[in-house]
Parts: C-alpha cells; sequence; structure tokens
C-alpha cells in the first residue's frame, strides 16, 4: 500500500487504478478547464496569520449544518457515475461519510438507488435532484427520497443543459459508452476494477432505469438523457419543488449575490456557492473569489456553503474564513474512491480533518466555528 499524505496522493493512485474513461470524467472541467484550475488555484493564493503563545490545547472541529451535527464542516458533494468509480461507489462513500460523522449526498444519476444506498446505510443522507422534463418523474423522485428518510433536498440550478467536457467526448464517455480497441486496452490494464465491476449488478443509473418512461435499458436511456434536461427550469419550479418536498432545501449552483437573494426569498434552508467543480461554464469565477459578495448579500439569513477546488482541510478553513458556514468536497473524495475504495474515503475525510485541525492550530484557534477573516493574512 502506497503511503498517503494528502488528497494529490490519493489522485495519483485513482488515475493509475481506474480506466481513463472515468478517471477523465472526475478530473476535467469544461472547454479550457480555466475556472476548474482557478478554483484549486484561488485558495492557494490566500494567506493566513500565524499566532504564538496561544493555548490551543484543546480544539474541536464539531459543527452543524442545516442543524445537523457534523465531525467537521464539510459534507460530500452529489457526483454521478460514483458507481463507476469504485464497484458499488455510492454505498461505500456513504458508509464512510456516515462512520466519519459528515454529511453524504446522492447524486441523481448515481449508479446505486436512492433506495438501495437507504438499505446499506443507518443515518439519514441527502439526496441531490436535477429538474427533468418529465415532471412525473421529478415529483417521484421527490416522493423517493422522501421514503427513503432523506433528511435534505439538493435542487441543483446549474445544468440546465451541459458544459462540454473535451476529454469525456474524446474517451467516448457517453450512454452506451463509445467503446474502441484503445478502451478495451486501457480496461485489459485495470484487472482489478474489471473485476470488481463484474461481480456488481450496479452499473447503470440506478434512480432512472425502470422508474422512468423510456429509459428502459442502455440504448433507450441514451436516448432518455439526452433530452430530458429542463431548459427551461426557472423559480417557479424551484417553488414547486420546495412544496413538494417540504423539508429541508439547498440550492445548488449559486454564483450571484441576485440569485442568492431570490433563493433566500423562496426560503432555501442553504445555498452552495458552486460554479459545479468548473464543469458547466467555463470563464465563471473561483468559487472562492464569488463567495464574498454572496456573504454581504444574503449572510446571516441562510446557510451559505463552498465547493469548488478543496483539497484540503486549510482549504476548509479558508472557505469558513471568507465567510462560508460549511463546505462541499466533491474530486477530493472521488480520488480517494477511486484509489482504495470506501477506506479510501474515509483517508480522504482523515487528511482532509487532521489539516483543518493543524491550521486552526498554527492560527491560534481552538473551535472552528470561531473561525473567520480574523484569520487572513494581508500584506
Ligand atoms: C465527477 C463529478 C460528477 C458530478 N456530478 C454532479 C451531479 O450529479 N450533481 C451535482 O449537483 N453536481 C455534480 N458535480 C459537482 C459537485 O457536486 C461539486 O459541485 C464539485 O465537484 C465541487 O468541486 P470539486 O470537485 O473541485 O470539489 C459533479 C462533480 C464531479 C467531479
Amino acid at each position: 500500500m502506497p503511503t498517503i499524505t494528502c488528497v494529490e496522493d490519493l489522485r495519483r493512485l485513482h488515475r493509475r487504478r481506474v480506466p481513463r474513461m472515468f478517471y477523465d470524467y472526475a478530473d476535467s472541467g469544461a472547454w479550457e478547464e480555466i475556472t476548474y484550475r482557478d478554483n484549486e488555484r484561488r485558495f492557494r493564493d490566500i494567506r493566513l496569520r500565524q499566532r504564538v503563545a496561544v493555548d490551543i490545547e484543546h480544539r474541536s472541529l464539531a459543527a452543524r449544518m442545516l442543524g445537523e451535527p457534523v465531525a467537521m464542516p464539510v459534507a460530500l458533494a452529489p457526483c454521478g457515475m460514483t458507481g463507476m468509480q469504485h464497484p458499488d461507489g455510492e454505498i461505500h462513500a456513504a458508509l464512510a461519510a456516515e462512520r466519519f460523522g459528515v454529511p453524504f449526498t446522492l447524486s441523481t444519476m448515481s449508479i446505486c438507488s436512492i433506495e438501495d444506498v437507504a438499505a446499506h446505510t443507518s443515518r439519514p443522507f441527502w439526496f441531490q435532484l436535477y429538474v427533468m422534463r418529465d415532471r412525473e418523474f421529478v415529483a417521484r423522485l421527490i416522493d423517493r427520497a422522501r421514503d427513503a428518510g432523506c433528511s435534505a433536498l439538493v435542487l441543483t440550478l446549474d445544468l440546465q443543459i451541459m458544459g462540454q467536457r473535451h476529454k469525456d467526448i474524446r474517451n467516448g464517455l457517453s450512454t452506451p459508452p463509445r467503446i474502441t480497441p484503445a478502451t478495451v486496452l486501457d480496461f485489459a490494464r485495470r484487472p482489478r476494477w474489471c473485476l470488481g465491476m463484474l461481480g456488481t449488478r450496479r452499473r447503470a443509473f440506478g434512480n432512472v432505469v425502470g422508474h422512468a418512461r423510456g429509459a428502459e435499458n442502455m440504448k433507450s436511456l441514451g436516448e432518455w438523457s439526452a433530452s430530458q434536461l429542463d431548459p427551461t427550469l426557472c423559480w417557479d419550479d424551484v417553488e414547486w419543488i420546495r412544496d413538494r418536498w417540504g423539508g429541508k432545501l439547498v440550492l445548488k449552483g449559486i454564483m450571484e449575490p441576485e440569485d442568492a437573494r431570490r433563493a433566500a426569498a423562496v426560503g432555501a434552508d442553504a445555498i452552495i456557492v458552486s460554479n459545479h467543480g468548473g464543469r458547466q461554464l467555463d470563464g465563471a469565477p473561483a468559487s472562492i473569489d464569488a463567495l464574498p459578495a454572496i456573504v454581504d448579500a444574503v449572510g446571516g439569513s441562510l446557510e451559505i456553503w463552498l465547493d469548488g477546488g478543496i483539497r484540503s482541510g486549510q482549504d476548509v478553513l479558508k472557505a469558513l474564513a471568507y465567510g462560508a458556514t460549511g463546505t462541499m468536497i466533491g474530486r477530493a473524495y472521488l480520488y480517494g474512491l477511486g484509489a482504495l475504495g470506501g477506506p479510501g474515503v474515509t483517508r480522504c475525510l482523515e487528511l482532509i480533518a487532521n489539516e483543518l485541525d493543524l491550521t486552526m492550530a498554527f492560527c491560534g484557534i481552538r473551535d472552528v466555528n470561531d473561525v473567520d477573516a480574523r484569520v487572513l493574512w494581508s500584506p
């Protein structure tokens, strides 16, 4: 087992162990990947104030997200096709999150279904909703999430149409996948992954196949997916979904103060400042750069979380210092999952918790809830 000291180690191992088609799906952004890379880079530009001779012996990372106690203010973001990074990936990631004490969010486009994940976990998870043209299907998904005991609905607003990711097109990542001799060779080089996939029955979109009209098999599923994203999605739909769901509502993909105010006005419990990990509008600012104006606009009226580019506990602390009340990680845990399965997700969470804890200590802070702009250094 290679030594894993940081999320980057997990990424390298993920790349070695998972077929290129699926590794690239995780490690890619739209078009030139400017926003994807900015998300990571802009965290590195932030400097922190080192404090000394402060009693930092007893430290705590415990916080709350949506009123739920969490081991640290970090949740696993919804990621489609997690079950292709590792067999039964969503179940492994949800279990790792549950054991660690952080929330897990299941994507609409997961491989394992809502019911399947619920059957394998004992604590409620969150469900992420994409709005499809087939509103009957959307209504049933909401009801299924409620019946499965999901404790929050994360409604993603930034994918009314799909961003273009060059790598996915080149790799033939479509439904069904375009298989070439190069793909076969690449799969053959990853026998562990192939054996694992042969050993599971979970290989298609579990929330969709058999549940949506027109998505009975792989071929019809491809046509269904291509035609179902809904460019007409608007705030009236958000209100309809809010009323149908009736529970905690989180709006994901907010990058502008105007949209944040609208989210507060419809009664969202939290928003996620997110550019979808740089996978949609290439050219959008890094999410950490979009955060301060949103905090100014709606801070105090609802929870404000940030995702995009978080690769360490230090990034989490920087997001909190910029005014976020919580954070989400996407690729960081996918790298762990692809590298080592469930234990890799746990390792990722341990690394982040440890880095957050040490950074707090160096900044003279004992309680994560006390992190604020005072830790930021400026010349
Ligand atoms: C492989 C992958 C799949 C994703 N699928 C979804 C999804 O199904 N629904 C969603 O709301 N966001 C999805 N996202 C976006 C994440 O929820 C999150 O916003 C993003 O990953 C955060 O950036 P980070 O990966 O740099 O942490 C996906 C991201 C990745 C990397």
